[in-house]
């Protein structure tokens, strides 16, 4: 990849006000010196993110969150750095040169000819349904309540019972191989057939929008598989990718949460009355990739799978993938066995937004599906319903939400709602109260040498020359690879100040955050040598007394005579070394 130059970089900061981009995306007010927002990073109720004119920088207090200009746009847009630094200079006006320019297409050049070809059948496709070869498919649609304004949205269209995509796309110079590669082709015998003949057809879109392949369904009262998708390519793979994710990604962060539902009916149903902040998983299991596509969106999820048995089962393996990345999901069951569209046709928008804001939680779900699968006149039954849900109430933090599902289930059951609580081995603590994740942990000694000269060695060259002369490695791994990155900043440009430095650290959120941290210590602003000097003493000693100890140890193992000499003479002389 053709790297934008560090000096560019840093002449679209200088031109670019951190305040005045992110309040494109996000509101912010001013307090004293300072900017609070609400982070769009994390679940916030009050504004814990602020925004540093001075520094240039915004910092999360509660969910660390921090970086430059370019890292805000790049996190909230989930774009690369190389492309948030061009959607910066394109806000402040600098243009890029074409060398620069060119950055971001490397990647996709590769496949170029993949997405120039979807983009012309694209075209192909919606041009048919607007002819005469359309007008049953637009009935069809629009019976099923979808206005032209939606299929024009949504980029719906149709194709032929012919091989003429085929054609067109042969005629155009593209090669056989290429147009069976992405699936819109078939090879018989040399004979070049269309995969999709008379379907509806819906555009498959990447995360940036491209459309990467095609689901066309029936509509003509066919005895066929409803949906046919185009097969796998390089491009398209069914569990990396959401559908309506790109047309999502704002709406989530507006409303903050976002609706995972299974088909694309569902999204565009749910769309075209206005609740914009969902995608499909498209029918398949949620999958780990998707669990973190769908995190990137929002915190807040809510699942409103089909109502049948198998949107049921489908929910409870979405929770379990979700869980695993920290995210408890709401979830909306809706009656009749219905799948959202149908019961928004049915029931009305209102029916429905009922459902969203009454959603139930994790706990509720699972509950309710015990209870569905519960005969309550059979004790036996009972007394397992009652191991299950003493087991959720287990999971509970919240002293109320326990008090209330406690009695729930004591309804259920005719039981005593003491009889209950015994059986219950770990309950909610009454004083919980929510700790900040960035709570300071006590540190030792030598944790802080390290901490400390790190947080020097970010604002004076003294700190830097020190490090380069005197220490040879931390023991800190991370802080390790920072006083590194240090030196070579220094190195290269011959100063140091923070918020420079994150430019050059580019899309390492990682350390970026640990860097802002460290630079956040409270300490004094200016340092003597002799202060220094003592952090490296410090560090030093530290890292003489790991390495004897770990010495010790192989000495303990060591049933090599020879070897073992070695190493007790190794060991003298580290201790020596220590005793100076
Ligand atoms: P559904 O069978 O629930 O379809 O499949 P649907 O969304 O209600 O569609 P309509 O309302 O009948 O038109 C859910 C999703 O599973 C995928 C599709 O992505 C669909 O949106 N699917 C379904 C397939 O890929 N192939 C199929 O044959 C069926
Ligand atoms: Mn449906």
């Amino acid at each position: 990849m053709n790297k934008i130059p560090y000096e560019t970089i840093l002449d679209i900061r200088k031109k670019a006000n951190i305040v005045d981009v992110i309040a494109k995306y996000i509101p912010l007010e001013k307090r004293g010196k300072n900017y609070f927002a609400i982070c769009p990073f994390h679940d916030d109720h009050n504004p814990s993110m602020s925004v540093s004119e001075e520094k240039q920088i915004y910092t999360c207090f509660v969910c660390g969150a921090s970086g430059n200009v370019f890292n805000f746009v790049m996190n909230y847009e989930n774009i690369s750095f190389t492309a948030a630094v061009k959607k910066v200079a394109d806000l402040v006006g600098i243009k890029l040169d074409v060398k620069d320019t060119e950055v971001k297409k490397n990647k996709e050049d590769k496949y170029h000819n993949y997405y120039k070809m979807f983009d012309i059948v694209n075209k192909y496709y919606k041009n048919n349904i607007k002819s005469v070869y359309g007008k049953k498919a637009i009935k069809y649609l629009n019976e099923r309540k979808i206005t032209d304004d939606i299929i024009n949205e949504f980029e719906i269209g149709l194709s032929l019972n012919d091989n003429s995509i085929s054609k067109l796309l042969q005629e155009k110079g593209y090669s056989k191989d290429e147009l069976v590669d992405i699936g819109i082709c078939g090879d018989s015998n040399n004979y070049m057939y269309d995969t999709f003949r008379n379907r509806i057809m819906f555009p498959l879109y990447n995360l940036d929008g491209q459309v990467v392949g095609f689901s066309g369904r029936i509509y003509n009262g066919e005895n066929e598989s409803k949906y046919v998708n185009s097969k796998e390519s390089v491009i398209f793979k069914k569990g990396n990718l959401l559908y309506n994710y790109h047309r999502a990604i704002k709406e989530a962060r507006e409303k903050r949460s976002i609706i995972v539902v299974e088909g694309f009916m569902d999204v565009i149903r749910l769309y075209s009355v206005g609740i914009k902040n969902v995608v499909a998983s498209m029918g398949t299991a949620i999958t780990k990739e998707h669990a973190s596509l769908i995190k990137h969106l929002s915190q807040n999820v809510i699942l409103s799978f089909d109502g049948d048995k198998a949107g049921e089962k489908a929910t409870i393996s979405a929770i379990k993938e979700l869980e695993k990345i920290g995210i408890s999901p709401k979830i909306i069951r809706l009656e009749d066995d219905l799948d959202p569209d149908d019961y928004i046709v049915k029931k009305g928008k209102d029916a429905y937004l009922n459902h969203l804001n009454n959603a139930l939680s994790v706990i509720d779900f699972n509950l309710m599906v015990k209870k569905e699968n519960t005969n309550f006149n059979d004790f036996n039954e009972v007394s397992s319903f009652v191991s299950e849900a003493v087991k959720e109430l287990e999971k509970i933090t919240d002293p109320v939400v326990y008090e209330l599902t406690l009695n729930e289930i004591a309804k259920q059951t005719n039981l005593d709602k003491e009889t209950i609580n015994n059986m219950v081995a770990k309950k909610p603590d009454k004083n919980t109260f929510i700790i900040d994740k960035r709570k300071k942990t006590k540190k030792d000694k030598y944790q802080k040498a390290e901490e400390y000269l790190v947080h020097y060695m970010l604002k004076d060259p003294k700190a830097i020359l020190i490090y380069q002369d005197k220490v040879s490695y931390l023991e800190n791994k991370k802080l390790s690879i920072i006083a590194m990155e240090i030196l070579e900043f220094y190195e290269k440009k011959g100063y140091i100040n923070v918020t420079d430095f994150t430019l050059f650290l580019e899309d390492k959120t990682d350390l970026i955050n640990e860097v802002l941290r460290i630079d956040e210590e409270d300490l004094p602003d200016h340092v003597s040598d002799d202060v220094l000097l003592e952090y490296v003493k410090t560090i030093d000693e530290e890292i003489l007394k790991n390495e004897i100890n770990k010495v010790k140890d192989k000495i303990k193992t060591e049933t090599n005579v020879q070897n073992k000499i070695e190493l007790l003479e190794k060991l003298r002389v580290l201790k020596k070394k220590e005793c100076k």
